[in-house]
């Protein structure tokens, strides 16, 4: 099948999903947009109140601040690159999801990542970074650190919620950190 063709079925199969009960709650799905073509994947939680509500990935706060670090942090264009969530359905109230919806939903990202064929894998928070390392380490173990996952380069990055609620940018905060993060990402992108 051509690509473009696989991309839109697998889009179409994400918006009639029923697997699990965040169907029931959704306003839209959120399947994942940027360039097919991109070398980076960027991997989010799941949707919050405003991508549910429009049905994009990252549109919200901490879309925003995800935009901000990209560009301005990483000189790294956001339309440049891929955004995915590991559940495309918010769960209410902005909890976590479960572990049965992020099994029942990680086939549409296992198929994203054959699809997109990325370079590099930026998994945002705790959520992603332990789908796809199946590891119960938390993100401030694993951040900053470049980890070979299946051939790809994957960097653990914090959460852009998390910055929020962590202000301060002096050296050695969180955000400072990030800062340092999306800037290796811009080096090895060059290299590639
Ligand atoms: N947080 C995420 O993890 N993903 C989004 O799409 C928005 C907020």
């Amino acid at each position: 099948m051509e690509i473009i063709s696989a991309w839109e079925e697998l889009e179409k199969k994400v918006a009639a999903c029923q697997k699990c009960k965040l169907c029931e709650t959704r306003h839209n799905t959120v399947f994942g947009e940027g360039s097919l073509d991109s070398k980076i994947m960027i991997i989010g939680e799941g949707p919050g109140e405003e991508e549910d509500m429009t049905g994009r990935p990252f549109v919200g706060r901490a879309g925003q601040l995800l935009t901000l670090i990209l560009e301005k942090g990483g000189g790294i264009p956001r339309e440049t690159v891929y955004i995915a969530n590991v559940v495309k359905c918010r769960p209410p109230g902005n909890r976590n999801p479960k572990q049965e919806e992020i099994l029942a939903c990680s086939e549409y990202l296992e198929a994203q990542l054959l699809l997109l064929r990325p370079q590099i894998v930026i998994t945002m928070g705790n959520v992603p970074t332990q789908w796809i390392l199946k590891t119960n380490k938390g993100i401030t173990a694993l951040r900053g650190q470049w980890i070979p996952w299946r051939g790809i380069k994957l960097l653990p990055m914090f959460h852009p919620s998390y910055l929020l609620r962590n202000e301060s940018k002096e050296q050695g905060s969180p955000k400072w950190l990030t800062n340092q993060d999306i800037k290796s990402v811009k080096k090895i992108l060059d290299t590639l």
